[in-house]
């Protein structure tokens, strides 16, 4: 009977780790590898594996001297096991301790007493592989449910999904603000930004307030407080009869006067003035948004 463990199969399950590297190169791999987190999962798998290769083997390894008439007898059985358990390892003999392998001769002691037929059941313990990887899972899931539901250092998928967007907002602004001759009537956004807002401001009282009153009341031009669009009330809507006016009607196109950030700043300026009252206000026109 063989249970020495195969270290042949040994150096091919440690090199499991690496496979998480096949993409980066050899510098950057020394470099990394121990601080990577996958580098330690992969090896801790690679134990696993072999602590789970091990116990099959030894399973089939017992299977097979027990069909083995040679060694099937109890006697001889256990004139084996004290063969070999004296040119054991210490490695194995605390294997065995620690796994609560008992010898083949002391089967008996662990059979159950139900018999189907003839088929009977031994006591074995569990293996350790498997019992220990079943207390880690507990253990991990102690951690888990503290870090993320207790006491809330974690952050959950939609907390981590509202920080990748709120990034990413921040990412596309300054995309903007470096492309700001690039806003156009489909991509301009409603302007917050409260210096912007007051540059928007500016531009409005000394070009707008003529024809559309300071408040947005409207006089020459439509009422912009109320809800009554000609042309439409998205910011989009508003950009653009801004940037390319109703001439025929009286309303100026913009666009070789201002700039794309400044007519996008007046537009969101002229936004801001739903919902006022302003003091002479104009019938409305158009319709209701
Ligand atoms: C000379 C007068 C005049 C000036 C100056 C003027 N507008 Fe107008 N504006 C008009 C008229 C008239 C209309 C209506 C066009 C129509 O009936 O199609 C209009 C329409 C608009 C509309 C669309 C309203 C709707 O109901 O759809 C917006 C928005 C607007 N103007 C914003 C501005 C802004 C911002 C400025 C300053 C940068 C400005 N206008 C300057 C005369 C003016």
């Amino acid at each position: 009977m063989n249970t020495k463990l195969n270290f042949k199969a040994l150096p091919a399950v440690f090199l499991l780790p690496a496979t998480a590297f096949a993409s980066t190169s050899t510098a950057e791999l020394y470099s990394n590898i121990f601080r990577d987190a996958y580098f330690w999962l992969f090896l801790l798998v690679a134990v696993l594996l072999l602590l789970a290769y091990y116990s099959v083997k030894r399973a089939f390894d017992t299977i097979a001297a027990v069909m083995n008439p040679k060694t099937a007898s109890a006697d001889s059985l256990e004139a084996t096991e004290v063969e070999e358990e004296e040119k054991e390892s210490a490695f194995m003999r605390w294997y065995k301790g620690f796994a609560g392998l008992k010898p083949m001769a002391k089967e008996k002691d662990m059979l159950l007493d139900h018999d189907y037929d003839g088929i009977m059941e031994l006591d074995n313990a569990l293996p350790p592989w498997w019992l220990y990887g079943f207390y880690v899972t507990i253990a991990i899931a102690v951690g888990y449910l503290l870090h993320y539901h207790v006491l809330g250092t974690g952050k959950l998928q939609m907390d981590e999904y509202r920080a990748e967007i709120q990034r990413a907002e921040v990412e596309v602004a300054a995309y903007f603000e470096k492309l700001g001759g690039m806003v156009d009537e489909n991509n301009v956004t409603l302007v917050e930004d409260a210096g912007r807002l007051a540059n928007g401001k500016t531009i409005y009282q000394n070009n707008c307030v003529a024809c559309h009153a300071a408040d947005g009341g409207g006089g020459v031009g439509p009422n912009l407080a109320d809800e009554y669009w000609i042309h439409g009330g998205s910011i989009n809507d508003i950009f653009r009869i801004i940037k390319y006016g109703a001439t025929d009607k009286g309303m100026i196109a913009w666009k070789d006067i201002l700039g794309p950030q400044d007519m996008q700043d007046v537009a969101s300026y002229v936004m801001s003035f739903q919902g006022n009252e302003p003091a002479n206000p104009k019938e409305p026109q158009g319709e209701k948004m």
